[in-house]
């Protein structure tokens, strides 16, 4: 059976949005664009300016985080950033599910005495907690950690709120989404405020260090590459007494499209995104096949997807993902080039460049725990010097690009980056979307049936 989400054309995706128009036009449901932009316009006409708009030079002034997305990753990303910033704190936290609050909240104070200052009435939980915490003038900065296919919106209205964004990867899943951070990015520009992005392998030592060598031409021209994130399972969430089909889908986001873009999106948008970084920018074209054998009644995830990937010079890079018990795992990227090949492999696992005849002329250890601090840290000092970072346009970029690869392994089409990102009406995200209501039956795709839009 094909999948409805590569072939229903859903509207509000064919023209360059403003990140408050592109949200109206998306989630109609919300209601919130116009609130979004009065709390910009009020900052604006009462003279105080926005918190981002100003250096916050004196680091003496706290810096006053919000969570939103109070789950696995998202206890991680506070941790990081109360670990390695002073003077921050946690001062608010919004989640679907109000149990996920307290027990953030109880593991962050734990760990970080004096740097947790959540008042009750700043705990919120529902579908519209995230806009409380927008929506409150103490909160400066905003992380990001709910399944993806919310982020698209949620980023562009915390921009439009004014505030500084820190935006768990990937923060696309389709095309449509794809424009409003285009939007969100540019917005972010003109207001003077930040968004760094959970991509941490940029920030991480080997990788830079490996991709600088290449980029300096060490062992000569880029010919080709490989991409592989192929590890053994994923977690499947079983759905609970009285639970709607919208919220089931959302508790088990990882296996429904809209909500994840698959594990090519979802998780191996990472080595995506060291492609881009590497060539520069995002592929030409993208072939690509997959299928599903192994996964449970009701996800609608591919077991594995492979893709081939025309960047611009004609250099071919192969990517393959994967998540089948028993199977080999491998997470790496092997850029082979004319005086040598170039192996960066994920985690902590480090790094090589060696010669034509396998000699061994660079290597570095990885640590990946850095890397996630340090994005934090990027993203508190950009803050507090008036310098604030916005990379989401990059980071949208590689997850478009692995949208791309989706869409043209989901349909058995060649599928061009033009097409993609200019004419495709893909928009994936619930048209009436309910978090109370019912949806349709889960559904996977099926190449030859699955149609391009
Ligand atoms: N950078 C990395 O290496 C890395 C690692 C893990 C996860 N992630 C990313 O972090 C994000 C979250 O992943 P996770 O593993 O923490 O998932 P999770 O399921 O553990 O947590 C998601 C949380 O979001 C909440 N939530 C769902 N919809 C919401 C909404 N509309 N508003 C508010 N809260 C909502 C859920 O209740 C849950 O607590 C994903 O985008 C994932 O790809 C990144």
């Amino acid at each position: 059976m094909s999948n409805p989400s590569e072939s229903s054309p859903r509207d509000g995706e064919s023209s360059p949005l403003s990140a408050n128009a592109a949200n109206t036009a998306r989630r109609g449901f919300l209601k919130v664009g116009t609130a979004a932009s009065a709390s910009v316009v009020a900052a604006l006409a009462s003279n105080r300016p926005l918190r981002g708009a100003e250096p916050q030079n004196n680091s003496e002034e706290p810096v006053r985080i919000g969570l939103v997305g109070a789950g696995g990753r998202g206890a991680g990303a506070i941790n990081d950033s109360l670990t390695i910033n002073e003077n921050v704190t946690l001062s608010a936290i919004a989640d679907l599910e109000e149990r996920k609050l307290e027990s953030v909240l109880k593991g962050t104070a734990k760990r970080h005495e004096g740097k947790v200052d959540v008042a009750e009435h700043k705990m919120h939980s529902g579908i519209d907690a995230y806009r409380r915490i927008l929506d409150d003038p103490d909160i400066d900065v905003v992380l990001f950690a709910t399944p993806p296919g919310f982020r698209p919106q949620y980023v562009a209205e915390a921009v439009d709120a004014g505030k500084h964004v820190f935006a768990e990867k990937p923060t696309c899943v389709d095309p449509a989404g794809y424009k409003i951070c285009l939007s969100a990015h540019e917005q972010a520009e003109k207001n003077g405020t930040a968004i760094v992005t959970g991509t941490q392998y940029r920030r991480q030592t080997n990788y830079m260090e490996a991709i600088k060598k290449l980029h300096e031409g060490m062992i000569g021209d880029i010919i080709a590459a490989t991409m592989r994130y192929c590890s053994s399972g994923i977690w499947f969430r079983n759905r609970q007494p009285d639970m709607s089909d919208t919220q089931y889908q959302v508790y088990n986001w990882m296996h429904h499209i809209w909500l994840s873009g698959d594990q090519i999106a979802e998780q191996a948008v990472h080595n995506i995104d060291t492609m881009n970084w590497i060539m520069g920018g995002p592929p030409e074209s993208a072939y690509g096949s997959g299928g599903r054998f192994t996964r449970p009644e009701g996800s609608e995830m591919w077991d594995n997807v492979e893709v081939d990937y025309v960047y611009p010079g004609n250099r071919l890079v192969s990517f393959m993902c994967r998540q089948i018990p028993g199977t080999q795992g491998d997470n790496s990227n092997t850029i082979y080039c004319t005086g040598g090949q170039c192996t960066i492999r994920g985690g902590n696992s480090g790094a090589s460049i060696v010669d034509r005849d396998g000699k061994e002329l660079w290597s570095m250890k990885g640590d990946i725990g850095a890397a996630y601090k340090q994005e934090h840290k990027d993203l508190i000092d950009s803050v507090r010097n008036g310098k604030p970072i916005v990379e989401l346009k990059a980071t949208a970029d590689s997850s478009m690009t692995a949208a791309l690869g989706r869409m043209a392994a989901y349909t058995g089409k060649r599928v061009t980056w033009d097409f993609a990102t200019k004419e495709s009406k893909l928009d994936l995200f619930p048209k009436d979307f309910d978090i109370n209501g019912s949806r349709p039956e889960p559904q996977f795709a099926v190449p030859g049936k699955t149609k391009l839009i």
